[in-house]
């Protein structure tokens, strides 16, 4: 079945016709050709697939397209301005939190979500941030050690 969406993307409105199996991270990625968030496990386990909807961390393999209506939807493409990088995303390239990267836009929507909510967060509550991202690589201490850098540096 078909349905008639309309929803804001990176601050763009946009209106879609999407299938009811359709999933977000489908219509992001191969409707919309935004390719950060990225395809993991399908099962809500990894958090590769993250994105800010409405103002909250989602997975979007497990949203459907046609919940999508009316909502608000961030992706990792949405964090810098124009060329200029995200305080994020300049401080996991300076402090080592990218090894293979693929888990790096989900750490990375889930980091901005937390210093949305808490300006200076403690270590512990940025690990209870990232509990839905799994890194493989390991690179938990970098991932952490950026987000807090980041996090001293905002004004
Ligand atoms: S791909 Fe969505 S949680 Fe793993
Ligand atoms: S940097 Fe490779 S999965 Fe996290």
């Amino acid at each position: 079945m078909k349905h008639h969406i309309s929803f804001t993307i990176n601050g763009q409105s946009m209106e879609l016709t999407v299938l009811s199996h359709q999933t977000l991270l489908e219509v992001i990625r191969n409707d919309l050709r935004l390719t950060g968030a990225k395809h993991g496990c399908s099962t809500g386990e990894c958090g590769a697939c993250s994105v800010i909807m409405n103002g909250e961390v989602v997975n979007a393999c497990m949203v459907l397209a046609p919940e999508v209506d009316g909502t608000d939807i961030l992706t990792v493409e949405g964090l810098s301005d124009g060329e200029e990088l995200h305080p994020l995303q300049k401080s996991f390239i300076d402090h080592h939190g990218v090894q293979c990267g693929y888990c790096a836009p989900g750490m990375l929507i889930s980091a901005k979500a937390l210093l949305s909510r808490t300006s200076r967060p403690h270590e512990e509550e940025i690990r209870e941030a990232l509990v839905g991202n799994l890194c493989r690589c390991g690179a938990y201490a970098d991932i952490i050690k950026s987000i807090q850098v980041a996090s001293r540096a905002r004004r």
